[in-house]
């Protein structure tokens, strides 16, 4: 058998195929659509009526996966998640900085041995694959045998995946301690080692100012200008605690993003986890900068750091791509995530768009970080990482859709009663509605069940077995 394969698949198909400030329009949808695979990438999308014909003479002796009542959309984007805290997910009682000292550190003490965080890193990705997760910019511990073995069992399924050597050398317990300049080699080395290699890329990842000497974050600063296309993650404005922390310790910057922009960690290229307690005038230089943020709802409200104020991204016009910032997230699953950030605009009185939702971890993300010629959408050329959802997986979730749909039904009746308008009569402007009200109902009811499949560069990764929905 070759390891790759040609694969034709017939369901109701979503995606944003163009960077956009406006998701609620410029989607495409097909409520019978036909996306066709060839080895790893997409090749063809379209209604299924204009491309059955030509598949079915081109492949005689395929046959193509159907699967009515289905929903697929792009593989999601998690632009902010920590793999070595999977085991210490829903851990109870602290806000940041004593969460950091009673939990994470020691659980990212455990990585310093090679075979353990090969262990957890194929745990991790399991849980992303199950949860429809098909990319993931992720934090490791200091330990390089941690984002190794990341790298490695990433690699392995061909799965773009950006990780790199978390970079601390003071404030957290010594056994996690490097210094400037193992920092910088380490760096260095792996980047050498892992960036651009298949679909794998790099991240600079100095874990926050508070765990580094302004000497290492000169060091990183340095090892960036030294490479325009590697990422740069780290942590910015989580927690009033850790914000007053970082200005006793940089006495001389203006505020917690000018550590970071003093030492030339701030680039197009680099992703800010959380950014809640931020001014007007650093709103202004995170997008001079187009640096992006990663909006964790989960942890957010889990570790009670506060709502993320995602009007004001938008006014300023900075990118920002949804995450789940596992540990410090209670949930792998990234449509979970969307329907905790539905709560907090909610507590900001204002309802997040589901279509908005989505496009934050697809093609938003996508474009934010520079990789839309090969993730996050699903246009001819990309690889080819998608998500099959059901969105009638059990009784709860049946009634809601199938209610809808009559409601939906009864609606259209009495509009083309009135009206002859060909946008109320045509049926598939009313089930792109369906649609997204389909993301909507699964963000807040749905669980790893909703997800049929999930493939990447077209193989798949995770089924749902018949004994998930039972
Ligand atoms: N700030 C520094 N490290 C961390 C971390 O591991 N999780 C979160 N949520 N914030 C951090
Ligand atoms: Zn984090």
């Amino acid at each position: 058998m070759t390891k790759h394969r040609t694969r034709a698949i017939r369901c109701a198909i979503l995606h944003f195929p163009v960077a956009t400030t406006s998701p609620e329009h410029d989607f495409c949808y097909y409520h019978d659509g036909l996306l066709i695979i060839e080895d790893e990438r997409i090749t063809h999308l379209g209604d299924a009526a204009d491309l059955l014909a030509q598949w079915q003479t081109e492949h005689p002796e395929l046959s193509v996966e159907h699967h009515p009542g289905k929903l697929l959309i792009p593989g999601l984007i998690d632009s902010h998640v920590h793999f070595p805290q999977t085991e210490m997910i829903a851990s109870y009682g602290e806000q940041l900085l004593e969460w950091l000292e009673n939990y994470t550190f020691p659980t990212e003490r455990k990585f310093a041995d090679p075979d353990y965080a090969k262990h957890i890193a194929e745990a991790f990705l399991q849980q992303l694959w199950r949860n429809g997760t098909t990319t993931a910019l992720a934090y490791s511990t200091v330990h390089t045998c941690a984002a190794e073995a990341l790298f490695r069992a990433a690699d392995k399924r061909n799965m773009l995946l950006i990780t790199g050597k978390t970079c601390m050398d003071r404030h957290c317990p010594d056994y996690l301690q490097d210094s400037p300049e193992s920092a910088f080699e380490e760096s260095q080395a792996l980047i050498a080692k892992w960036h651009n290699k298949g679909r794998l890329k790099y991240a600079i990842t100095p874990r926050f100012a508070p765990t580094s000497t302004p000497a290492q974050l000169q060091a990183l600063g340095d090892l960036v200008a030294q490479h325009d296309d590697v990422f740069v993650q780290t942590h910015l404005s989580e927690n009033q605690a850790e914000i007053a922390w970082v200005q006793s310790l940089y006495p001389d910057a203006k505020d917690y993003l000018n550590v970071y922009e003093h030492y030339g960690l701030v680039t197009n290229r680099t992703v800010f986890g959380h950014g809640i307690h931020l001014n007007e005038d650093c709103w202004q230089r995170l997008a001079e900068h187009q640096a992006i943020i990663a909006f964790c709802p989960r942890s957010n409200t889990f570790l009670g750091s506060g709502l993320f104020d995602l009007k004001t991204a938008e006014r300023f016009g900075v990118a920002v791509a949804l995450a789940s910032d596992v540990g410090g997230g209670d949930s792998f699953n990234m449509l979970r995530t969307q329907g905790e950030a539905y709560k907090v605009c909610q507590l900001q009185g204002f309802a997040l768009h589901p279509l908005r939702g989505l496009y934050m971890m697809t093609q938003g993300a996508a474009c934010a970080l520079g990789l839309a010629n090969s993730a996050g959408n699903l246009n001819p050329g990309s690889h080819a990482d998608f998500v099959l959802l059901d969105p009638e997986f059990n009784e709860l979730t049946a009634l809601r859709m199938q209610s809808r749909q009559q409601a939906n039904r009864t609606n259209r009746t009495n509009r083309t009663n009135r009206t002859n308008r060909t946008e109320q009569t045509d049926p598939s402007q009313h089930s792109h509605h369906l649609a997204e009200d389909i993301i909507f109902a699964l963000s807040m009811l749905g669980d790893e069940r909703a997800i049929v499949e999930t493939s990447i560069s077209g193989q798949p990764v995770y089924q749902r077995s018949a004994v998930d929905t039972e």
